[in-house]
């Protein structure tokens, strides 16, 4: 499929699957997720939560995932059947907007860094809480990439850099801070709310996580930064790693709600 906006593949997404594994787990927690139960994970990738989900609902669960990238789909099946739980588990090539099941089919409907990928977040929502049973837990996980920051002493360019990234990489680079009001309008209860930060202190890994090698050159294409200035923002961050200081760190925000 051709490559939209902020597309990350499925080698990318099972690196920060291990950096994030703490707060997966959370969101599973906060699914309330028993044998048996029906769950649905949206903008599933290459399978990185249905296939841990499915140890959770065992095999008189289902667990599905569904997502508008047909070679994701493709991968997380592939997964499901090396793991020998494609009896229960199968992956759905849909849009967020859109999703092929019955209202109220699920016990609980999860999200992880979807919201920041959509150009419409009113109409995913609904969707997640329209197949979600009364009762049932809706759990959203998403970045604030304008969290994000760098001990740096060329501050000016790290910010104009920053705002370019949040703005211009993702369709929604601020979807983490939206979830809340999401989640609210919804009219769902019991909801809660919990910052899911990342910090990591190696120049090489921050940059590949955040994925600014791209978002640089097009900085410098918009004018947004000068190629002098970028050579200024690495030399200080090649200092600060070689010094063993480099620091960044960004927020998620997680969000659970009960469907009344
Ligand atoms: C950052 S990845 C996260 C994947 C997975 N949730 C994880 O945590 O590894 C975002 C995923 O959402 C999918 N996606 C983006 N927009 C979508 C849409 N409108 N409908 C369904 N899936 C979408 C992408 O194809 C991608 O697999």
């Amino acid at each position: 499929m051709k490559k939209d906006k902020g597309y990350v593949d499925s080698e990318y997404l099972r690196f920060v699957a291990k950096i994030v594994a703490k707060y997966k787990q959370r969101t599973y927690t906060l699914m309330h997720i028993e044998l048996g139960h029906k769950v649905l994970d949206v903008g599933c990738g290459p399978g990185t939560d249905t296939i841990p989900i499915a140890q959770l609902t065992g095999a008189t669960g289902q667990v599905v995932g569904v997502d508008y990238d047909e070679k994701m789909i493709a991968e997380a099946d592939e997964q499901a059947e090396k793991a020998d739980i494609s009896q229960w588990v199968r992956h759905v090539h849909a849009d967020a907007s859109l999703l092929p099941f019955e209202p109220g089919y699920f016990d609980s409907v999860r999200s992880e860094r979807l919201f920041q990928h959509l150009k419409d977040q009113d109409k995913a929502m609904t969707e997640m809480v329209r197949v979600t049973k009364s009762g049932g837990w809706v759990v959203a996980l998403d970045t604030d990439w304008s969290t994000m920051s760098l001990d740096t002493t060329e501050i000016n360019i790290e910010q104009r850099l920053k705002r370019f990234h949040t703005e211009h990489r993702f369709h929604n680079g601020f979807a983490g801070r939206q979830l809340y009001r999401l989640f609210k309008k919804r009219n769902l209860a019991d909801i809660s709310v919990e910052m899911a930060p990342i910090l990591i202190t190696n120049y090489a890994i921050a940059w590949q996580i955040a994925a600014l090698h791209e978002t640089e050159q097009a900085a410098i294409t918009a004018g947004v930064i000068t190629s002098d200035e970028l050579d200024r923002l690495h030399k200080s961050l090649e200092q600060a790693d070689a010094d063993g200081v480099y620091f960044h760190c960004a927020n998620q925000v997680i969000v659970a709600g009960r469907k009344n």
